[in-house]
């Protein structure tokens, strides 16, 4: 195979551009390079009739390189390349497979005729990166389907198949079998039928799909669907100019709007979340010496809540697993809940009857010991009771085969101590899942000071495959998202006890963007869960009598949320609607006026401050600690596994672009309103404002050091 990623083939009167850059077929800049030079060719050649683009390997051109994002911008050359193609004298087909996204649809866009494989997706998700359709995607779609049909795809940003592809008009025809053979017929078929070039910058976008009224609409759905967030709205504006403009006026236009994005805050910090999530799997100093190893099946102890999630990422991952409880009815109870979430899978159209059964079968039961000692990973998801969680890691020591890798999904017992119970605290690690662990894409991997290098690679290896994001981080009590978790609700708590609604304090919440209010959180999980947590772990709070009591109040009340109908707020049955309840907030009241707390006056602005400060706060002193690798690791956590919003680029990168000094300042005016017990800044803090640092530099620092 040539290192040159674009080729040029010939077909008696066809020529066929050839791209080949795996893994999937980036545009990169050698690509760009290769397809000018293609082009240049083709133009040259006297004897070429049509030209069909097509890719090797997985996928058809899966998008741009978003590397080059932060890089001087490529619109220019992206535009003039893709005018280039669209401009070839003789007919030019695209023919795609696999998931054509962002610049793979848009170099398609300005092709002739585009035709594609049975399976194949298509999506413009750049709004959802804060940015827009760069490189003419928000001009050329128009002209081909209307600007109605354009802006809802492109605000949808989700994929389509080629049936609605091809109802959304932007797509000819679909080819059963050998697509590259498909192709040249279907070139061939339109010299037969005398069809030249058919060029998406010379249609007119339709009028009546471009009324002011559903400008109007689209504006309101852009709003409603990206608050906080303005690429949405600019990508309407570009969409608009394509009614009036020429295409190479609507290009430049197209061109400036989104370089103007790109250096936006919403986009910097989705792009930073991009990076990071593929950055946090990487553990310096574990090289490419150390093997991870290989996971042919797992054990699980524990058929509850998290043992039979995590019993479906094994399964879905085609890892077979024994699912092992001490009760014989909690591990029928178990397999029933397991049974219950495959099938709504399959009516929800995720998963065939066929696939569910088979990923089923993968999952077997035990009440044995015993039966783990095949096991290359055991995940233990028993109560949480250090006592308890000792007698069963003596029990794994005693039978799982030597190596296997240990791992406890516990939330807050001191895992040096769990790996203290078996004669092997070099294999035992904790692997942290998040409820529902077959759908939350976070883990938390932590390592005690004695974890092997291999137990490490191996579990954010095996990340990959249960389809999850690791961060790895050292034991302290919560880890990384409960305990930066703890400041943020003990403020949401304390605001209700100071008289505002758990409604007002939800809606700032959300209003800022996070996915849901805290208190409703509390409502979903189970206030009871919360209190009783508090209530084992008590010595690891500090000495405020109001602390957490909003969760006792309701809790003494019998209000334990979604589960009974009552919490924070009121819920009819079977339903999860938010319903204000007076008598939560007469609770709530009564609390505090046993505690003495003196009522306030809540501006959103003072309940997110309060809420997000302690919670940034804490990040700094996690990423002080070295409880992390990077800080980069603290925005996955929280935009992985918490609902912080991606547009805000996860706490730490949020914290720079309100300036550290800001933050610190905030931590100082609290402190002075509420005393120091909670406000104290984190040193880090406190160093990187005073020696006027960035993150960034102070972890370059850090890395100079030896
Ligand atoms: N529920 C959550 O949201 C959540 C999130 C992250 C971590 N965790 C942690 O996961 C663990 C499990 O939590 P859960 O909510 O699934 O609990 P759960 O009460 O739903 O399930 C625990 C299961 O363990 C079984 N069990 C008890 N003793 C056993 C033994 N000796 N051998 C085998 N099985 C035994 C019980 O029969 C029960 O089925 C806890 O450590 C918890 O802190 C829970």
């Amino acid at each position: 195979m040539s290192s040159q990623p674009v080729r040029v083939e010939r077909d008696g009167e066809l020529a066929l551009i050839v791209v080949h850059n795996p893994p999937v077929n980036t545009i990169t800049a050698d690509v760009r390079a290769g397809l000018r030079e293609a082009l240049e060719k083709i133009r040259a050649a006297r004897d070429i009739r049509a030209v069909i683009l097509r890719c090797e390997g997985s996928t058809f051109f899966s998008g741009a390189d978003i590397g080059e994002f932060s890089g001087p911008p490529r619109e220019v050359e992206y535009r003039l390349l893709f005018n280039d193609l669209e401009a070839l004298g003789v007919p030019v087909v695209a023919a795609m497979h696999g998931t054509v996204m962002g610049g793979g649809l848009e170099i398609a866009l300005a092709c002739h005729y585009r035709i594609a494989a049975p399976t194949t997706r298509f999506a413009l998700p750049e709004v959802t990166l804060g940015i827009i359709p760069g490189a003419g995607g928000t001009q050329r779609l128009p002209r081909l389907i209307g600007a109605e049909r354009a802006l809802e795809f492109i605000l949808s940003a989700k994929p389509v198949g080629t049936e609605q592809a091809k109802e959304l008009g932007f797509l000819d025809q679909v080819i059963e079998g050998d697509l590259a053979t498909g192709a040249r017929d279907y070139a061939r078929s339109l010299l037969t039928q005398g069809k030249g070039p058919r060029r998406t910058g010379e249609m007119k976008v339709d009028p009546a799909t471009a009324s002011p009224e559903m400008f109007e609409r689209q504006t309101a759905q852009a709003r409603k669907l990206y608050p906080n967030r303005t690429a949405g709205l600019t990508a309407v504006d570009a969409v608009r100019k394509a009614v009036t403009a020429t295409l190479a006026e609507g290009l430049e236009y197209e061109t400036a709007l989104a370089n103007d994005r790109k250096a936006s805050v919403e986009s910097r910090g989705a792009i930073h979340v991009f990076f990071a999530e593929r950055d946090s799997r990487r553990v310096p100093g574990i090289g490419d010496e150390t093997r991870a190893l290989p996971i042919k099946s797992a054990g699980i102890v524990g058929a509850g809540t998290m043992g039979g999630g995590i019993a479906i990422c094994f399964a879905n991952a085609g890892i077979p697993v024994t699912l092992l409880d001490s009760n014989p009815a909690s591990l029928e109870r178990g397999i029933a809940n397991i049974a219950g979430i495959y099938q709504s899978m399959v009516d929800r159209g995720r998963l065939t009857a066929a696939e569910s059964e088979q990923r089923r079968g993968l999952i077997r039961t035990s009440l044995d010991y015993g039966d783990l000692k095949d096991a290359d990973v055991i995940v233990e998801a028993v109560f949480e009771s250090m006592d308890l969680k000792r007698t069963v890691f003596a029990k794994l020591d005693a039978v799982a085969k030597p190596g296997a890798v240990l791992a406890t999904n516990t939330s807050t017992l001191d895992i040096e101590a769990i790996a203290e119970a078996t004669s092997r605290p070099g294999d035992v690690i904790g692997m942290h899942f998040f409820s529902p662990a077959n759908v939350m894409p976070l883990l938390e991997v932590v390592r005690t000071t004695r974890t092997t290098p291999v137990a490490i690679k191996t579990v954010m290896e095996l990340a990959k495959p249960l389809r999850k994001t690791p961060v790895l981080a050292k034991v302290c009590y919560g880890f990384v998202g409960n305990r930066m978790m703890e400041g943020y609700a003990r403020e949401a708590q304390r605001i209700v006890l100071e008289g505002a609604t758990p409604r007002q304090v939800d809606s700032a919440l959300e209003d800022w963007g996070m996915a849901m209010g805290i208190l409703a959180v509390f409502d979903m999980a189970g206030v009871d869960v919360g209190v009783n947590v508090h209530r084992a772990n008590a010595s690891q709070y500090p000495p405020d009598p109001s602390y957490y009591q909003a969760d006792v109040a309701l809790y003494d009340a019998g209000r334990m949320g979604q589960k009974n109908g009552k919490g924070y707020y009121r819920y009819e049955a079977g339903k999860r609607a938010r319903i204000d309840d007076p008598e939560a907030i007469a609770i709530l009241n009564r609390k505090s006026v046993d505690l003495q707390i003196a009522p306030r006056a809540h501006s959103s602005q003072e309940i997110q401050e309060r809420c997000l400060f302690p919670l940034l706060n804490e990040g700094f002193r996690i990423l002080g600690e070295g409880i992390v690798l990077r800080a980069a690791d603290i925005d996955v956590v929280w935009t992985s596994g918490y609902g912080f919003p991606r547009y805000r680029g996860g706490p730490m990168f949020y914290a720079e672009t309100i300036g550290l000094e800001t933050l610190l300042n905030g931590m100082h005016r609290y402190r002075d309103i509420f005393g120091p017990m909670h406000w104290e800044p984190a040193p880090l803090l406190v160093e990187l404002v005073t020696k006027k640092l960035t993150i960034a530099d102070w972890e370059t620092r850090k890395q100079a050091r030896p």
